[in-house]
């Protein structure tokens, strides 16, 4: 079984003091930087644009994990790719064509990611379980950090799992939105690879030794 992943979500950092904060993840045992990209159109929330992941694109040593939760997110993959994104996620919610865009998204060299929304039901995937590397539940309602976790996400996580293996598939199962220590292990126990974390690791006094934390809950 490989190893469950941490990926910090930047949103939560301080932007006063990002490179700081990008140098902390870069020494902890975080797999993965968490990147939340919104537009003020598809959630009630406008975060950080291109030129704020040039630069921390510049100091990240470890894979750039992108969430679009953008509208037309088809018009922005070449743009993502050249910044440096690894895994490129868009909202199935955001996507007419999802199965072409997933293909756009590989074409640029990046693995291909898909959001649900916590009333998106997991079965809307399976035509294209296939072809998608990564799964991302929002346990939250995308737009903010800081929210509480919804436990209907554990069922979800089931079913996806149930698919992912029916289906022969390689896909990894994310999960975004009020993670933190009590809920790391059930995520993971439900069929969870990577677990987002932006306030519990960033709120915390010790960043570093709450990913430490967390990287240990999740793979014992
Ligand atoms: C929410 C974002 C999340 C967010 C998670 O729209 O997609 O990645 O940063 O933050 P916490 O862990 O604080 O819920
Ligand atoms: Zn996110």
């Amino acid at each position: 079984m490989a190893s469950k992943r941490i990926a910090p979500s930047v949103l939560a950092a301080d932007f006063a003091n990002l490179q700081r904060d990008v140098e902390m993840i870069n020494k902890s045992d975080a797999d993965w930087f968490h990147i939340d990209i919104m537009d003020g159109v598809f959630v009630p929330n406008i975060s950080f644009g291109m030129p704020v992941l040039r630069d921390i694109v510049k100091h990240a040593t470890k894979t750039i994990d992108v969430h679009l939760m953008i509208v037309d997110p088809d018009r922005y993959i070449k743009t993502f790719a050249d910044l440096g994104s690894n895994i490129l996620t868009v909202h199935y919610e955001a996507c007419t064509h999802l199965h072409r865009t997933l293909q756009a998204i590989k074409a640029e060299g990046m693995k291909a990611g898909v959001a649900i929304n916590p009333h998106t039901n997991v079965s809307l995937l399976e035509d294209v379980i296939n072809d998608i590397d990564l799964v991302c539940i929002m346990s939250v309602n995308p737009g903010f950090g800081g929210q509480s976790f919804i436990e209907n996400t554990y069922k979800k996580v089931k079913q996806l799992r149930e698919i992912i293996v029916r289906n022969n598939a390689s896909t990894l199962i994310e999960i975004d939105g009020g993670v933190t220590n009590k809920n790391a292990k059930q995520l993971i126990d439900a069929g969870a690879d990577v677990l987002v974390a932006g306030s519990f690791v960033f709120k915390s006094t010790n960043p570093n030794q709450t990913i430490k934390e967390l990287k240990e809950i999740i793979n014992t």
